[in-house]
């Protein structure tokens, strides 16, 4: 028993495997190369840096930040652009500049950028029919604007006007669902306003 263990560890051991020398396929060379620009590009074009605010698909922290909701941008401004979209751009046109025959401007519009919104709380409330001066020019329009106060809640006419008083370069401040209640509160049911009747609306 002993001799046998001797033996088998005295047994010469394997011989190593010989290293031989295969050359690298050109094709396998070319391969590598073009994956390892590629990965290079593609980290520097969207890798980040790695910044672990940064995920695709954005490319930097100043990409991320760009899509970040403003903090002070009214989201009545947002709400009040599709309002309206659906409810006044077939008039007053997307550009705020109106449509000859059917709608004054909004865009720079003295009646939109009065201090206070109360007469152009009534205008969508109410609607507007007659003669009207918009910043100094006269217009007169064969159709009336009609009422959309039962077609909107009263959130939706606050955030459009929110939206018109800011859209287009206008600078007027915003319009909240309380003054817009409180208008409709103290007026109740009644027929179109002509521009006339809304001048004598005090503007505060
Ligand atoms: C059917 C077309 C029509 C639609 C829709 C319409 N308007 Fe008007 N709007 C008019 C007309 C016409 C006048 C002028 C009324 C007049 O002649 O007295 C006017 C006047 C105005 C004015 C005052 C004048 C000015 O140019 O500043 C404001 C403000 C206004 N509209 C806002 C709106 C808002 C907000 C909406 C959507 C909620 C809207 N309008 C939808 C036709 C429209």
């Amino acid at each position: 028993m002993s001799d046998e263990t001797k033996q088998s560890s005295c047994t010469a051991p394997e011989a190593e495997p010989a290293v031989t020398h295969t050359t690298l396929p050109i094709w396998l060379v070319a391969a590598f190369l073009i994956l390892l620009f590629t990965s290079a590009w593609t980290f520097n074009e969207r890798g980040g840096w790695f910044d672990a605010k940064v995920n695709q698909p954005f490319t930097s922290v100043g990409h991320v930040m760009a899509y970040q909701p403003r903090m002070n941008e009214n989201p009545q401004i947002r709400l009040g652009k599709a309002v309206f979209t659906k409810a006044c751009e077939n008039c007053h046109d997307a550009s705020g500049m109106g449509r000859q025959g059917t709608a004054p401007p909004l865009a720079g519009s003295d009646w939109v950028n009065a201090p206070k919104p109360d007469r152009i709380i009534r205008i969508p409330l109410y609607g507007l029919s007659g003669p009207i001066t918009v910043s100094g020019k006269q217009y007169s329009f064969n159709l009336a604007m009609m009422e959309l106060g039962s077609a909107l809640s009263e959130q939706e006419v606050a955030n459009v006007l929110t939206y018109i008083r800011q859209a287009w370069g206008n600078k007027a401040g915003p319009v909240s669902v309380e003054q817009v209640q409180a208008v409709k509160k103290e007026i109740g049911k009644r027929p179109n306003f002509t521009p006339e009747e809304l001048q004598k609306v005090a503007d505060r």
